[in-house]
């Protein structure tokens, strides 16, 4: 029988290409999203029909839609194998006494609340199957600081954080948990952030010189990343950061 995951954030850039490198797997995709169009697109890209995808409108920061997401999928499918735990946002840039308070929560809901909502969710249908991976989508910005991106920084640090404490608590299952944790990818988040800092050209070249490899990444690059780590071929692979950033953290 077909194996099914589940992706958050399936109608960006990152999920878009990972909904693509798991649908070249045969693997049936219920695709998660803010808005139902959105997914309903990526679906018809890739080729996808009703009976190996289903397409959920889900705010991942509400855990009645995230139930909803969990339940749909296995209404549907009857299994949970894989977990792509990928929504999230850039928020405001500023400094940390130009801020909003709001800002905080804004990024906090959908990028901590969010993943922990999606793993309260998911992680009991994995215990029962008694099988399962599940990739958390943290960000270089787990591991270092940029200034401008508190919020964010704090956000995706505690992505990390959660990854390794559930990691710990399932691994005698043989369920594995993992981050992928993307350098400056080529998508509408990265354009946002540009725009954001008021110099959108000079703040590429910035990102660019700081990268060895001396370029952004692309969407498909870290989806090939997050593939393997979705996939039997990881399957000693628990608690780990897998860093997909063209040399930034290794300098
Ligand atoms: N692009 C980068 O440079 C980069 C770097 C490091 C980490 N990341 C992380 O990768 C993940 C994917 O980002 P991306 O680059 O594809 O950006 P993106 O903006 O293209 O995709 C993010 C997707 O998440 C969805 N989303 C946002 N809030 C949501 C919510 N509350 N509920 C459901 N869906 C929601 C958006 O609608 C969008 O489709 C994010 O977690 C991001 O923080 C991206």
């Amino acid at each position: 029988m077909a194996k099914t995951a589940i992706i958050t954030g399936a109608a960006g850039g990152i999920g878009k290409e990972l909904a693509r490198r798991l649908a070249e797997r045969k693997l049936n995709l219920v695709l998660v999203d803010l808005k139902e169009e959105a997914v309903k697109a990526v679906i018809e890209e890739l080729g996808l029909n009703d009976s190996n995808s289903l397409a959920v409108a889900a705010d991942v920061s509400k855990e009645e839609d995230v139930k909803n997401y969990v339940d749909k999928a296995v209404e549907k499918f009857g299994s949970i194998d894989y977990f792509a735990n990928n929504a999230g946002i850039e928020g405001p840039l500023g400094n940390v006494d130009d801020l909003s308070v709001n800002a905080l929560d804004l990024v906090y809901n959908v990028n901590v609340r969010g993943v922990f909502l999606g793993l309260h969710y998911v992680v009991p249908v994995m215990k029962k199957q008694q099988s399962g991976a599940i990739l958390n989508t943290s960000s270089l910005a787990g591991l270092m600081g940029a200034p401008g991106m508190s919020p964010y920084v704090m956000s995706k640090h505690a992505v990390i954080g959660i990854t390794r404490s559930v990691a710990n608590e399932l691994a005698p299952l043989g369920i594995r948990v993992n981050a992928v944790l993307p350098g400056t990818i080529n998508t509408r988040m990265m354009r946002q952030i540009e725009k954001n800092s008021g110099n959108p050209e000079d703040y590429k070249k910035l990102n660019e010189a700081a990268t060895p490899m001396g370029r952004y990444g692309e969407p498909q690059e870290v989806a090939a990343v997050m593939n393997f780590l979705l996939s039997d071929e990881a399957s000693f692979v628990t608690a780990s950061l897998y860093t997909v950033d063209g040399g930034m953290m290794g300098q």
